[in-house]
C-alpha cells in the first residue's frame, strides 16, 4: 500500500494493494475521468507535484514517465511512501 495525497485539501488516502488510486479516489467522491482504466486511453491523466509514479501504462511515452511529474492513476502505483497530486 501506499498513499496519496490531494494538493487542494491536504487530505491522504491509502491506496490498497487490491484497489487503484483511480478507484479509491472516486469512492471518496474525489472524481477522475477515466474511460479504458488499462493505461491505455491517456483519460485519467494527472499531474504528480511529489513523489515518484510507477508507471504501469502503455500511454506515456518513456522520457514523460521518467518525468516523474505525471501519471495514470487508474493503474499506475507508487514508488515512493506518498504521492501528492494536483488535485
Ligand atoms: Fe485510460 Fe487511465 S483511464 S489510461
Amino acid at each position: 500500500p501506499f498513499e496519496v495525497k490531494l494538493a487542494s485539501s491536504g487530505k491522504v488516502y491509502t491506496i490498497p494493494a487490491d484497489s487503484t488510486v483511480l478507484r479509491v479516489l472516486n469512492d471518496a467522491g474525489v472524481f477522475i475521468p477515466a474511460s479504458c482504466e488499462q493505461g491505455v486511453c491517456g483519460t485519467c491523466l494527472t499531474r504528480v507535484l511529489d513523489g515518484v509514479p510507477d508507471h504501469r501504462d502503455l500511454y506515456l511515452e518513456q522520457a514523460e514517465q521518467a518525468a516523474n511529474d505525471q501519471f495514470t492513476p487508474c493503474c499506475s502505483r507508487s514508488k515512493t511512501a506518498m504521492l501528492t497530486l494536483d488535485l
